[in-house]
């Protein structure tokens, strides 16, 4: 065996495996090496001695270039599997597309808190209302002329149709269903289940059956707000407007009322808020004193449902406005169509929060 041309086999092994195919070669339990120390038994004890001391010497140079080249070799492949693997961290990452919220729910956020700061407590009430709750009972009696005013979508009352919630049982009949038209029914219903005093505010969605147009929607938010105490006045009214107009449009904004009707109040009032930086009066709502017959068709319902009268005596103010309508003006949108129809996310992303 020669240990030299071993040595340089070792030293030019180009890779891990073609080294340990080496070492088996020589060292292995057949390997060169290993055959010729097997043979130092049939030697004499002095040329076992000197081959003996040969052998052992070559083993351990051959070990030691083994073990070197190995180190070699395998500091190497981590070389290679290091570049193989490297991760530019400075390269741009993948866009995440986040959702924001709608233009609608933003104003609504900013409109609730401004009333929050008032004292109103935020409540809701159902989409699907009856007859009674969206007309009768905020004083729109079926021949009433106000009620052309509000196409309706009617529901086809299932034959054995039971309304469900607090007093249900109490209730024979509502009339039809029908998509609300306004917020203005939960005036009602919260009345019947809340004595007064109290402040609140009843964001939500409301239904028009109509022609849709740049300002006309089946479809938009409403914000309803009523406020029932001993002795509320118009001026508390007129105190909470300026105090959401100045929320909405800075601390010189002002408000106009304009006498209007509407059946649930009396004295009725549109209003409309000056915005300072525009020069311009925005006309935004409807709003006004609670009509009597609002509290008393309440306490009848309360009458009948074995609770006690609570609102003779009492007084209250109420407004409502759509949202959508708030935001056309405030961001010069021309076209209401723009907020739910067709997915217009071009649209709606100039609003991103
Ligand atoms: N419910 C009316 C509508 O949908 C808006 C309204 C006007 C609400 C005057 C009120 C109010 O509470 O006092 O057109």
């Amino acid at each position: 065996m020669d240990v030299d041309s071993a040595l340089r086999q070792i030293e030019a092994a180009g890779s891990l495996e073609a080294l340990q195919s080496l070492k088996v070669q020589y060292l292995g339990k057949n390997g060169l090496l290993t055959q010729q120390m097997k043979t130092l038994g049939s030697l004499t004890p002095e040329e076992r001695r000197e081959r003996g001391r040969q052998l052992n010497e070559a083993k351990g140079r051959l070990e030691a270039a083994l073990e070197a080249r190995e180190a070699v070799l395998r500091e190497k492949a981590l070389q290679e599997q290091l570049e193989k693997e490297a991760l530019d961290v400075s390269l741009p990452g993948y866009a995440f597309p986040t959702g924001g919220l709608h233009l609608t729910s933003q104003i609504l956020q900013e409109l609730l808190d401004i009333f929050r700061r008032m004292g109103h407590s935020v409540v809701e009430g159902p989409e699907v209302e009856s007859e009674f709750f969206n007309f009768d009972g905020v004083n729109m009696p079926e021949w009433h002329p106000a009620r052309d005013m509000q196409d309706t979508f009617w529901l086809e009352k299932p034959e054995n149709f039971t309304i469900r919630g607090p007093f249900a049982e109490n209730v024979n009949d509502l009339g039809g269903a029908l998509l609300r038209t306004h917020t203005s029914p939960m005036q009602v219903r919260y009345m019947i289940q809340h004595n007064p005093p109290f402040k609140i505010v009843v964001p939500g969605r409301v239904f028009r059956y109509e022609q849709t147009d740049a300002s006309h929607e089946a479809m938009f938010f409403q914000l309803e707000g009523l406020v029932v105490g001993p002795d509320i006045t118009m001026a508390d009214l007129k105190g909470a407007i300026t105090e959401l107009a100045r929320g909405l449009f800075g601390p010189e904004a002002k408000v106009r009322f304009q006498p209007t009707f509407f059946p649930f109040v009396e004295p009725g009032a549109q209003f409309a808020m000056w915005w300072a930086e525009r020069e311009k009066w925005l006309e935004l709502g409807g709003s006004g004193m609670v009509h009597p017959n609002v509290f008393k068709a309440v306490d009848d319902y309360r009458q009948k449902m074995g609770l006690p009268r609570a609102y003779e005596g009492m007084r209250g103010w109420a407004f409502g406005f759509g949202i959508e309508r708030l935001a056309l003006l405030r961001y010069g949108i021309p076209d209401i169509r723009y907020f739910y129809q067709q997915n217009r996310l071009s649209f709606l992303r100039q609003f991103r929060n």
